[in-house]
């Protein structure tokens, strides 16, 4: 694949996986069911019922705005990834940038959803000819779970795990792969809260990890897990760095671990380093 052609493909996957090519079609307005009252919940079951013998939908018109669909500030519902444009062309310079380095390690994201950002590194490897590097999909496949206050007690209060569109299954999500032509064996799915499924997951060493997962305890169990198998070279990128409990656990995290080397800021949520790049004050050479 010459370079042009490489780039026009990789363009267009992520056009493709965020929607941004096509008009937003209407919603069912069932689709935000979990956040509404039993009572409006009710009434748009009724009207859909009454609708439905004649083949008609209650559904809603979406506006986005194409700025806050490049910086992920919204997404399109139909889309296979809610990271925007920023962030996708963050995540293939950094893939691209360990493939021509020569660092070597697996890629890695906890918490996919619907598998669009993943789905994207696995294109890359494609476009590039990789063979010899995975894509590890890392979720529960049933959405964030209940704050372990216990364990996090920064997690005190956190509503995501009630957030049911956010729980894609791992068939909805393999399927999605498929959907782009790009499942096969170089992709690998760890399904499991990440306490749980991270310290076994076949994971050798890492040259991206992408860290997705809204809340302080998803965040820390990544790192504390995950961040040690990151090679020299490799990339740890934040999506959630808005998010009080993320942005605090990744602040805990370097802080308790002595990681000084800098963050660069993606867009107004997204941020990462490159391991290894600076020297810390006391930290050996
Ligand atoms: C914001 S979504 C990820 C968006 C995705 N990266 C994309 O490309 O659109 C958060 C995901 O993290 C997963 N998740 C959060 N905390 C988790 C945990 N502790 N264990 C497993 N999965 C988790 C959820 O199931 C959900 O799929």
């Amino acid at each position: 694949m010459t370079d042009d052609i490489k780039s026009l493909y990789l363009g267009l996957l992520k056009k493709s996986l965020t929607f941004n090519i096509w008009p937003e079609p209407l919603v069912p307005v069932s689709f935000f069911n979990s956040g509404r009252s039993w009572l409006i919940r009710c009434l748009f079951a009724t009207a859909t019922k009454l609708l439905g013998p004649w083949g008609l939908v209650l559904a809603r018109q979406y506006g986005h705005h194409s700025v806050d669909l490049a910086e992920g500030k919204s997404f399109a519902l139909f889309a296979d990834t809610m990271v925007g444009l920023k962030r996708l062309d963050n995540l293939q310079t950094c893939l691209e940038t360990v493939l021509r380095e020569g660092i070597p390690g697996e890629m890695i994201e906890t918490g996919v959803w619907r598998g669009g950002a993943c789905i994207f590194m696995r294109g890359v490897l494609a476009a590039h000819g990789v063979t010899d590097r995975k894509v590890f999909v890392a979720d529960s496949f049933e959405g964030l779970p209940k704050p372990d206050v216990d364990l996090f007690p920064e997690d005190k209060g956190d509503r995501h795990s009630r957030w049911r569109f956010l729980a894609v299954s791992l068939e909805e999500v393999k399927n999605n792969f498929l959907r782009y032509g790009l499942l096969d064996d170089q992709v690998v799915f760890v399904k499991g809260f990440f306490h749980d499924s991270l310290p076994h997951a076949p994971i050798g060493s890492l040259s991206v990890l992408r860290l997705d997962g809204d809340m302080y305890g998803s965040t820390m169990d990544v790192l504390e897990n995950l961040y040690k198998k990151l090679n020299p070279g490799g990339f740890c990128i934040i999506d959630d760095y808005a998010l009080p409990g993320c942005r605090k656990a990744v602040n805990d995290f370097r802080e308790k671990h002595g990681i000084c080397e800098p963050m660069i800021e993606i867009d107004w949520t997204g941020c990462y380093w490159r391991k290894g790049e600076a020297v810390c004050k006391g930290q050996l050479t």
